[in-house]
């Protein structure tokens, strides 16, 4: 199969690329090497024969931004699939950033929707993210399952980090979040990468075509990016670490993450590419590890591997952060037969080895 990657010289893309070309794929990359995220070695705008240079695949390079109806059309020529990861990525740093979380992620997944109409490619993969969640699963002791409200300022000044059971106020039991929770984003990056699933789904049932959306949980490991305001809290300990500081919590550490590792999920979108039973035409996936973790474990595994000073834990706080989010992802196990190998404590390990990029 002939897969275009949108994003394919970024951290996920760049795993996905190795996972194709692994499992026989050919794959054509269009990534626009956005300077928030690339440094270093910029390749110049326009098509490469070969990527060797500038990721592991050999196959065509575009260089061009998402939102280029030229570049984009002209890339899903003879493709059979594609698999769309090009996106502004992370929380962002106020609201400024918001005019460039739309017209990245929502723009650009239109123009991109468009061309594969017109070229007839019938199989899409999106990036989706468990940010469409908001808040994950809770259960109050007394009224059961319940959603809290976004956590008031007022609390997380006076390191009230818990949401509260909107109906009596008291402690909730957190869970595992399941595709069929309900949708509550809660930052502008949220708010695109659910729109994007929308706008997937329109396409799907104007074209008649089929798509995956994998809710990625927290992707870490090899060929992270280094530290920026929109890189994931691992690349932020990895970085911090490497320079000899402490990795600084938030909160009190014990916020509940599913840390899934890259490989991990590239083979989650090469099962989603090729299903071994059909699946519906618009279903949306959890790519966790199915582990739960917290932030605290997190650096505090990470710190140790590397030798480095153990975690600081701050108490500050990032209004638009959730508190728990941890997935069951027995719906890819059963429908895409996927399953998470990689286990926290050697995926770590392998993090705390590998260069990040630049
Ligand atoms: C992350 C990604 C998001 C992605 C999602 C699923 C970022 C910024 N967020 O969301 O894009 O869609 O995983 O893959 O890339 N924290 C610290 N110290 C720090 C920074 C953060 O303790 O220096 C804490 C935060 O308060 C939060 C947790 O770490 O509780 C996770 O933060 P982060 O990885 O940024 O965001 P997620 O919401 O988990």
């Amino acid at each position: 199969m002939r897969v275009l990657v949108t994003g394919g010289a970024g951290f996920i893309g760049s795993a996905v690329i190795q996972e194709l070309d692994r499992a026989g794929h050919q794959s054509v990359i269009i990534d626009s090497f956005r300077a928030d995220v690339h440094a270093g070695d910029v390749p110049r705008s326009g098509l490469h024969r070969g990527s060797a240079r500038f990721g592991p695949s050999s196959g065509p390079l575009i260089v061009a931004d998402i939102r280029d109806h030229e570049a984009v059309t002209a890339a899903v020529v003879g493709v059979d699939a594609v698999v769309h990861l090009a996106a502004k990525v992370g929380l962002g740093v106020d609201l400024d950033d918001l005019e460039d979380y739309v017209s990245s992620n929502d723009l650009g997944t239109a123009v991109l929707l468009r061309a594969m109409a017109r070229a007839g490619i019938g199989r899409l993969v999106l990036a989706g993210s468990m940010v469409v969640y908001g808040e994950g699963a809770y259960a109050c002791a007394e009224h059961g399952p319940v959603v809290p409200a976004p956590r008031l300022e007022s609390d997380l000044l006076s390191g009230h980090f818990e949401p509260p059971c909107p109906v009596c106020g008291q402690a909730l039991s957190p869970g595992l979040v399941s595709e069929d929770a309900a949708l509550d984003p809660r930052n502008g990056y949220a708010a695109t990468k659910l729109h994007q699933e929308h706008l997937c789904a329109v396409w799907a049932r104007e074209t008649g075509g089929t798509v995956a959306a994998l809710r990625f949980h927290n992707v870490y490991g090899p060929g992270m990016p280094r530290d920026t305001p929109y890189a994931g809290v691992a690349a932020i300990f990895r970085s911090a670490l490497e320079r000899g500081a402490a990795p600084t919590v938030l909160e009190d550490g014990k916020q509940r993450r599913d840390f899934v590792e890259v490989t991990d999920v590239a083979r989650a979108v090469v099962a989603a590419l090729t299903p071994r039973e059909p699946i519906p035409a618009v279903r949306a996936y959890n790519i966790g590890s199915g582990r739960v973790g917290t932030i605290g474990e997190l650096a505090t595994l990470l710190a140790a591997t590397m030798g480095g000073p153990p975690p600081v834990v701050t108490g500050g706080y990032r209004l638009g952060d959730v508190r728990h989010v941890t997935a069951s992802s027995e719906r890819a196990a059963r429908e895409l037969g996927w399953r998470a190998r990689v286990s926290l404590m050697d995926g770590v390990r392998a993090f705390a080895d590998a260069p990040m990029r630049l």
